[in-house]
């Protein structure tokens, strides 16, 4: 019997977990959750007997990878696959997949709703702004950015974006203005939203000349990860700009260096763009099927190694 371990240190919502247990258990494998550990060691302990492990933004590290001798798949269900050790599974013939597109509108959803709180003087009683009319950079067209797209467009926003895989064709079919170069996103837009992948060639890329490019008041909106911010670059604009605004996802490092910009930044947290019953459910029961497709048939779509 095939053993599955769903590793979670941020569960999945109820609904969802249940829904990957009764896939798992009608594919008459063995299904067992380690949900809210706090050690990384937990992880690398449970993952000794799994021939299969479905993530989040866990880390599966090298330790993780070679400790489960009978592992042969993971799947983060997700869109960034940072958090995977991928030069380790490989040389493991270990198979790393993700879940595109399956969380996507829940995170384009905080996006818009940070957009919102910060416009609003994140609700502090005071006259704030309204997004109508005014423009959104999309930095990075993929499943995130499109979406963000779709609902801005409501909100009257005037929507530009630059990815440079992504067809001027593409983008401009959504109703979207597909700009040249990051310096003329960054340029041209008094909110931008930052939906990049971190990479190596992307960490650290958001720097102190692009932000410093933005109109007056800007507001960085971040919903990817902090490692593709130049923090020493962010906290310079924070001290040059009055006008300049950061809301993420993910608190940066240096958080605590910015508490004397108060009500020009906000972080959640813990990483919440994912986290709805609908993206649980989307990006955990794909991830199940997808487990059971590679183990009964081979079907290696959305493998990233
Ligand atoms: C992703 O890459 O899919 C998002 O960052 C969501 O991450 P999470 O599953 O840890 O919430």
């Amino acid at each position: 019997m095939a053993k599955v371990l769903v590793a979670t240190e941020k569960p999945f919502a109820k609904v969802a977990a249940d829904g990957i247990r009764k896939i798992f258990e009608e594919a008459g494998y063995d299904c067992v959750f380690l949900e809210k550990y706090t050690s990384q060691d937990d992880f690398i302990a449970a993952a000794t007997e799994a021939d299969a492990i479905v993530i989040r933004s866990d880390k599966a590290d090298k330790a993780v990878i070679d400790n489960g001798k009978n592992l042969k798949i993971i799947v983060r269900a997700g869109a960034g696959y940072d958090n995977v050790d991928l030069a380790a599974a490989t040389a493991k013939n270990v198979v790393v997949m993700n879940t595109p597109g399956q969380n996507s509108n829940a995170v384009a959803e905080l996006a818009m709703g940070m957009m919102v709180y910060q416009a609003r003087n994140q609700f502090n009683g005071s006259s704030g702004s309204e997004l109508l009319g005014k423009t959104l950079g999309i930095h990075a067209y993929g499943n995130v950015g499109k979406n963000i797209a779709r609902i801005a467009k409501g909100f009257g926003m005037q929507v530009m974006a630059f990815d440079p895989f992504v067809s001027k064709e593409t983008i401009e079919a959504d109703g979207v203005q597909c700009v040249e170069s990051v310096e003329e996103l960054y340029s041209k837009c008094q909110y931008l939203s930052v939906n990049i992948p971190a990479n190596d060639k992307t960490k650290k890329s958001i720097n102190y000349d692009l932000l410093m490019k933005m109109p007056a008041n800007a507001t960085l909106v971040n919903t990817a990860r902090k490692e593709v911010i130049c923090e020493e670059g962010l906290k310079k604009v924070f001290a040059e700009r009055n006008d300049f605004k950061y809301v993420s996802d993910i608190a940066p490092d240096c958080a605590s260096d910015l508490t004397a910009h108060a009500g020009r930044f906000f972080f959640t947290p813990k990483k919440m763009g994912a986290q709805t019953s609908e993206a649980n459910i989307n990006a955990g029961l794909a991830a199940a099927r997808q487990i059971i497709a590679y183990l009964e048939e081979n079907d290696t779509t959305f493998k990233v190694n």
